[in-house]
């Protein structure tokens, strides 16, 4: 399939728990297309966070494969990752990583060469034009995640990934950042992951899994 952005296959991760190791991810496979948006919810410590860490190249399986446009990353030297990562990849966090020294527009320029006018483009089109010049400290927390998204979005990655982006968030408000991100993958053909376990949000996903025994079950 050509238009596969995220290919996850037969990934396994275990953590160490005492004595015994504990399987975290069991066999999990996952494919994502452009302009897919996916949602996969389970309870807190099930492995969310780990699974999507091994989908943006920040941690490593223990065993599996990770496909990104067809490239087989997973196989590439550590060193390279980072390159991946900042060409193919936008990370949204669950407590938004804005660094506290730059403002709005500047979290971006950092990524996109000072490129103004689109970062102006962007901020416009997610309404969040009068954040501009605004540092973190003097945004609410529903702002500062909405900076962190145009951020994910400003390198034009192929996939986007989330992890809890509405943990801070109230109902309204975070089903509005979810929103930016339906609309991102369906609008600009991006493959979106989002990881949660706020059930309010689900709506907007085009398929949702369950995560169970450390496996992806389809729930629609
Ligand atoms: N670096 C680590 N070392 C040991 N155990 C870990 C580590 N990271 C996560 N875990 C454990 O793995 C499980 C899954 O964690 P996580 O992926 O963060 O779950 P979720 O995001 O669904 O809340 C949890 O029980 C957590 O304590
Ligand atoms: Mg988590």
């Amino acid at each position: 399939m050509t238009n596969t952005v995220l290919n996850m296959k037969d990934i396994d991760k275990s953590y160490r728990d005492g004595e015994a190791q504990r399987m975290i991810l069991d066999h999990v496979n996952l494919t994502v297309r452009a302009g897919e948006f996916v949602a996969i919810v389970g309870p807190s410590g099930c492995g969310k966070s780990t699974l999507l860490n091994i989908a943006g190249m920040m941690l490593s399986p223990d065993s599996g494969e990770i496909e990104l446009c067809g490239q087989v990353v997973s196989a590439l030297p550590k060193k390279k990752w980072t390159q991946i990562r900042r060409e193919m990849i936008g990370f949204i966090f669950q407590n938004h990583q804005l660094l506290p020294y730059l403002k709005a527009g500047e979290q971006l320029s950092v990524l996109l060469k000072s490129d103004r006018k689109k970062i102006q483009e962007l901020f416009s089109e997610l309404g969040i034009e009068h954040l501009m010049n605004q540092y973190p400290a003097r945004m609410s927390g529903g702002e500062r995640q909405r900076v962190a998204i145009a951020r994910a979005f400003a390198s034009d990655a192929a996939l986007i990934l989330a992890d809890e982006p509405t943990a801070s968030l109230d109902s309204e408000r975070g089903h509005h950042v979810v929103e930016m991100i339906q609309m991102e993958a369906h609008k600009r053909n991006k493959a979106a992951v989002m990881v949660t376990h706020d059930e309010r949000v689900l709506d907007l996903a085009d398929k949702i899994y369950q995560m169970e025994d450390g496996k992806l079950v389809n729930s629609r």
